[in-house]
């Protein structure tokens, strides 16, 4: 059972499948006329987004609403962050209210572990995206959607193309392809946006498009994540776009029937074109559909974890 979800490495195959096919039978909850089950009824969850976001904030809390908990939105630009209240004394401050669950999102890495360090043994922290370091869930609904349209991990090849040195969904990922048996995982990527350690992670590297996207079944794209770059990594996004942007004509090297992920937000015309993000390939959107039942799926798993154990996973 896993109480807190902190980042992909250390768990298992099975816990991996386990949330995959929980989320499957939470995919139905969107098709009925209420779309709610009671599972968290009268459980408080809070999400403490320290960072922007649109897709892994609003899902989250479409998440727990469908499980019937209530949610807090704590708007960090107005609360008392502002006036120098340290992070864990926010966070004892929100505890003392009975909260049941923190969805943490941090721009330091190993801020949301930080914080399940100092919780009640009642209290779970899942970590919505730490600095470089890890963001979990959505590793978790990218495996669901190549699930779904894939199907088979042992069969496929998988190319995350741009910028792997800044990128926590990447590095999330890699390790969730690895544990459930993809075929072949690749990066492609300038040298300067590969981290150092890039050969231990399990994947093979490529600098071209042309080579590192032959015969691939899954098209992973990231973002130029501007935000955690400190220096010039790029000459220019122009010429980013003419060596690693995703066009018609790349994505011709890939199988035919290959799908287009990327996390959001996606920059058009930076790294993928408009006439791909928006092509019969693509499947972003219905990455962020199958958001919703991932992130339930691991909610009620780690909610679930409070009555019968207390082992963090
Ligand atoms: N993929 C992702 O984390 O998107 P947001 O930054 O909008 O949450």
């Amino acid at each position: 059972m896993m109480r807190h979800f902190l980042q992909i490495d250390g768990h298992s195959t099975e816990e991996l499948c386990h949330i995959l096919d929980t989320a499957e039978s939470f995919t139905s909850v969107d098709d009925r006329a209420v779309k709610k089950v009671p599972l968290l009824r009268g459980k408080t969850i809070v999400n403490l987004f320290f960072e922007p976001s649109t897709r892994t904030r609003t899902t989250f809390e479409l998440a727990a609403k469908r499980l019937s908990a209530d949610v807090l939105n704590i708007n960090i630009a107005t609360s008392a962050t502002t006036k120098g209240e340290s992070l864990l004394d926010t966070l004892f401050n929100l505890e003392a209210m009975n909260s049941d669950m923190f969805i943490v999102r941090h721009p330091e890495s190993g801020a949301a572990e930080f914080m399940s360090n100092y919780v009640a043994p009642h209290v779970s922290i899942i970590n919505a995206g730490d600095g470089r370091h890890a963001h979990p869930t959505q590793a978790m609904l990218d495996m669901f959607t190549i699930r779904k349209y894939a199907k088979d991990f042992s069969k496929i090849k998988v190319a995350i193309v741009g910028d792997i040195l800044h990128s926590r969904v990447a590095r999330s990922q890699i390790e969730a392809l690895n544990l459930l048996g993809a075929r072949e995982v690749r990066v492609i990527a300038p040298r300067t946006l590969l981290p150092a350690n890039i050969s231990q992670l399990g994947v093979e590297v490529f600098q071209t498009c042309k080579e590192g996207l032959r015969d691939v079944d899954v098209i992973i794209m990231l973002r130029l994540q501007k935000e955690r770059m400190q220096g010039g990594f790029l000459p220019s996004e122009h010429e980013y776009f003419q060596l690693y942007g995703l066009t018609s004509e790349r994505l011709a090297f890939a199988k035919p029937d290959a799908i287009v992920m990327h996390p959001g937000p996606i920059n058009r015309g930076v790294e993928i074109s408009s006439e791909v993000a928006d092509g019969p390939q693509s499947v972003i959107l219905q990455q962020v559909e199958y958001g919703i039942a991932v992130r339930m799926a691991i909610l009620s798993i780690a909610m679930g974890s409070h009555d019968k154990s207390d082992r963090d996973i």
